[in-house]
């Protein structure tokens, strides 16, 4: 058999290993299965298509393109390790739309490489010539929009770029533009391949993907970066139809379609319409600045604190970033074990989009040894918070929002929150007034039910364990 159709065997049976590492993350019990299937089709992928450079290289005698494989594979290997030992979790969704960014890139590199090979020998496509011209244009554009947008995403998520939407006038119409333009332009690149248009279409997209994030308010992040996650599949297969392989087509093709599909579920979970977030908020309009006066908050101090949890009957603790932040899980994990050997019913209540990644605070819970079966989903606990005497609510903010559910022009309004604010007594643990990540005012923090706890969570929780 020769080495190209032992590659092709081994991009099957990589593909096949892909689907079933699909399979096995799509469960907590399954997740590390499905991580080393995914870790030995990435290997097997590799191999065989080091095989490939080899082979042709020998055949043609030479050995730069072994080489620059080689730097290529060390280099990414080297960036990939560094990378991935020193994330902070908090940091990962910033890291993943960076990585984003790259998928879309390469397409647009091997979009104009795939136009470049054929400029001066067009006609050698033949029949082809204009199924080509539509992949590499096509290719060019998908790459294009996912690498802006991803970078976008990126620094929205780090904090480098203001979190609210941007409101350009006409916003939708801008969009739809574009897309009604790349339309046309495919058109035309299809029947005269110029490589002005290339040119062109490539600043339409890079521009295109830039408003459509930098247009989606924080709220609306996670979706984005599923999304985000979906359109660099489609761009890796993009990429694979130019360059004949199999393998990225299939990969690219099961990275868009898991990366939309969570997308919606992530939509349905935050009550958020699928077409609005994908097409860059569309139908979102800026509401009034939030100017209303809330009048005076008051606060508590640590010592006061164990005294209202010594006298508590259930507690209901629902975290936040902040939590992640702090890395408050582990005193807080002390504090629970010490409110229940004194009688108290401690609860946690996570929202489903509480910290930075879907899960990030099970993880961190886990990671606490809180045990699992106290630790309820916001749809779990929400109904029993009206007969809680004590709601602790640590370094969350947009997750316990009162103006989501009771203020129609709120930019969070309609988004499921936990109902803390039923609750008898609420102490509310951040380091200031500041708004959530979604960037609007919490008016939880002026209620009478209500009480400030300043300071970083994890040593305000510390200072508790000691006042009990
Ligand atoms: P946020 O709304 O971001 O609020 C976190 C709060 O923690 C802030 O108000 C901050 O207030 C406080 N904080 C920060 N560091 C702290 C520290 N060391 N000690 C004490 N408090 C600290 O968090 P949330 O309630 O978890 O909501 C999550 C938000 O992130 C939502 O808007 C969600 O849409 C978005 N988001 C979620 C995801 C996913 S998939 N989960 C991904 C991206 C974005 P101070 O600055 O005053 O301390």
């Amino acid at each position: 058999m020769d080495v190209f159709s032992l590659a092709t065997a081994a991009y099957v049976v990589a593909a096949l290993l892909f689907i079933l590492s699909l399979a096995g993350l799509s469960k907590h019990e399954t997740a590390r299965g499905g991580l080393s299937f995914g870790i030995a089709g990435m290997a097997l992928a590799l191999v065989a298509t080091f095989m490939v450079v080899v082979d042709v290289s020998a055949d043609r005698d030479e050995v730069l393109p072994v080489v620059l494989l080689l730097v290529a594979v060390v280099a990414g290997a080297a960036i990939g390790l560094w990378r991935a030992r020193i994330v902070e979790m908090t940091q990962m969704p910033e890291l993943i739309a960076l990585l984003h960014s790259f998928v879309g890139l390469a397409a647009v590199l091997v979009g104009w490489n795939a136009y470049l090979e054929y400029r001066d020998r067009h006609w050698r496509l033949g029949d082809l010539a204009g199924v080509h011209d539509a992949e590499v244009f096509i290719g060019v554009f998908i790459g294009a929009v996912t690498f802006t947008g991803s970078i976008v995403a990126f620094l929205k998520l780090s904090g480098r770029m203001r979190s609210s939407p941007l409101m350009l006038p006409g916003k939708n119409y801008l969009n739809l533009g574009a897309l009604g333009l790349f339309v046309l332009l495919t058109i035309w690149f299809v029947a005269d391949p110029h490589l002005w248009l290339l040119v062109l279409v490539t600043l339409l997209a890079l521009a295109l993907g830039w408003h459509l994030v930098a247009s989606i308010g924080g709220g609306d992040m996670p979706v984005v970066v599923s999304m985000l996650n979906s359109y660099s599949g489609w761009a890796a297969a993009a990429s694979g139809f130019l360059l004949n392989n199999d393998l990225l087509i299939v990969t690219g093709a099961l990275v868009g379609s898991s990366g939309a599909y969570l997308s919606y579920i992530m939509c349905q979970a935050m009550n958020r319409s699928f077409i609005s977030v994908i097409a860059g908020g569309f139908g979102i309009e800026a509401g009034p600045a939030d100017d209303t006066e809330y009048g005076p908050h008051r606060e508590i101090d640590a010592s006061d604190t164990a005294e209202l949890l010594k006298n508590a009957g259930t507690v209901v603790i629902t975290p936040g970033y902040g939590m992640a932040v702090a890395q408050a899980q582990y005193p807080v994990a002390d504090l629970v074990r010490k409110l229940r050997e004194r009688g108290v019913d401690v609860r946690f209540g996570i929202h489903p989009v509480a910290g930075r990644l879907p899960g990030h605070m099970n993880v961190l819970l886990a990671e606490a040894k809180v045990p699992y079966d106290i630790v309820l989903e916001m749809d779990e606990v929400n109904d029993d918070l009206a007969d809680t005497s004590v709601v602790l609510v640590i370094g969350a903010n947009d997750t316990v929002n009162p103006a989501a559910a009771e203020d129609p022009s709120s930019p969070i309004a309609g988004m499921p929150v936990l109902r803390v604010w039923e609750a008898e007594n609420v102490v509310v643990f951040k380091r200031s007034m500041a708004a959530g990540y979604a960037g609007v005012q919490n008016p939880l923090f002026f209620r009478d039910n209500t009480q400030m706890l300043f300071g970083d969570a994890k040593e305000r929780v510390e200072d508790i364990l000691r006042a009990l």
